[in-house]
């Protein structure tokens, strides 16, 4: 008798925000916009750190304690967050899972953003407000790449268990959620129109 079975999962929650999530949207995209054009503070930031987007990352990162649709966005996320940390089986011992940090992302054509984690955070996140056919995904990296440094590489379709990375597709509407510490980046935009999404960390508090 032999069995061979994948341990160690990491887990990545991918869910429809709410049913009606086109009016949100609509608001989201709105509020996106103005940010960046009144947060000059934003926009010099992104120069330097986002080349050719806009993130509110480095100047606006508590929307959701600011603006009603943010905090209206975070009611909901609490909700999925809730699910996804009984899917990972936490005893959250009477403290929550808060939302610390809230901020837009605007991709413009060929704006990237690499490969990185979120620090001071358990669980993060992207919501999703404009998705125009042939956005990049949000791509995750194997927490393990630095182990396997003698390791034959995988052969080209690998199951699902060995692949080295993951590619979620980004559309409108849907949340997906993952621990802070999982890497991922989101490769250049290969398209002409604009990409718009807001992420987010939660703590343990
Ligand atoms: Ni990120």
């Amino acid at each position: 008798m032999k069995r061979i079975e994948g341990w160690f999962t990491t887990f990545v929650q991918c869910a429809r925000l709410q049913p009606r999530w086109q009016a949100l949207n609509r608001e989201l995209l709105a509020e996106s916009r103005q940010l960046r054009e009144f947060d000059d503070a934003g926009r010099r930031w992104s120069a330097k750190n986002y080349p050719g987007g806009y993130t509110s990352y480095g100047s606006l990162d508590h929307l959701h304690e600011f603006s009603s649709t943010f905090m209206e966005l975070q009611r909901h996320l609490d909700r999925h967050v809730r699910s996804y940390a009984r899917a990972l089986d936490w005893n959250l011992g009477g403290r929550t899972l808060a939302m610390t940090d809230c901020w837009v992302n605007i991709m413009p054509f060929r704006t990237s953003h690499s490969l990185h984690l979120h620090p001071n955070s358990v669980v993060s996140g992207t919501y999703y407000v404009a998705t125009p056919r042939g956005c990049a995904g949000l791509k995750f990296e194997d927490p393990r790449l630095s182990k396997f440094m003698a390791a034959p590489p995988r052969v080209p379709a690998p199951r699902r268990e060995n692949r080295p990375y993951v590619v979620y597709p980004a559309e409108a509407g849907n949340v997906i959620l993952f621990e802070s510490w999982l890497r991922h980046e989101v490769v250049a935009n290969p398209i002409r129109s604009e990409r718009i999404s807001i992420s987010f960390n939660y703590a343990w508090s």
